[in-house]
């Protein structure tokens, strides 16, 4: 049986954080392995329901995330989580707390996130009516050292699951 690893997603909204999240999760399933969904916009509707997007409250969130990524994590499951998660050094936190830590960025120029705008989030921002938006008025620190940065604006959805997969397989946690 393979042990649990956390498979830790950032980027910013629109990068492409849940569709492959979401193909990941299917990959493993397939495999019969046993995975868990950690999705920023569900995760913010029930554990994390009434935080902010202050920094404060995107730290809370961002460790309450870790700390059942981690539950999960030692008792064997694979754990993806997909949020913006925009500050390295809760990034960081959850990784020396997890061990088992694999940060994939979604690395996507925020031109093209805001091109895509899936919500329609970007265009609310830059009217002025969303203060604080990641990437326009809000910070986003860029990972130092993931392990996988997946360019999502000029590879395939299956390029970067590839990429993902050699990452954990050359971790050793698959
Ligand atoms: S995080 O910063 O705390 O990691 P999280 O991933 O949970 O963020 O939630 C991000 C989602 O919340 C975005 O995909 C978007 O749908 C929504 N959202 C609403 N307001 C903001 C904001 N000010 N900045 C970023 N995302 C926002």
């Amino acid at each position: 049986m393979s042990k649990g690893f956390t498979l830790w997603f950032t980027g910013l909204s629109g990068s492409g954080k849940s569709t492959l999240a979401e193909r990941m999760l299917a990959e493993f399933r397939e495999r019969r392995l046993k995975v868990e969904i950690l999705d920023g916009d569900v995760i913010r509707t029930n554990l994390s329901k009434g935080l902010g997007f202050s920094k404060e409250d995107r730290d809370t969130n961002i460790r309450r995330v870790g700390f059942v990524a981690d539950l999960l994590t030692r008792n064997e499951v694979i754990c993806i989580c997909a949020c913006i998660s925009p500050y390295r050094s809760i990034r960081d936190e959850n990784r020396a707390l997890i061990g088992r830590f694999v940060e994939v960025w979604t690395k996507c120029p925020i031109e093209v996130c805001e091109q895509r705008d899936v919500k329609g989030l970007y265009a609310k921002a830059r009217a002025g009516a969303l203060k604080g938006f990641t990437g326009i008025d809000d910070p986003y620190e860029e990972p130092a050292a993931a392990e996988v940065v997946c360019e999502t604006d000029r590879e395939s959805v299956d390029e970067s699951v590839a990429k993902i997969f050699a990452a954990i397989r050359r971790l050793g946690y698959l």
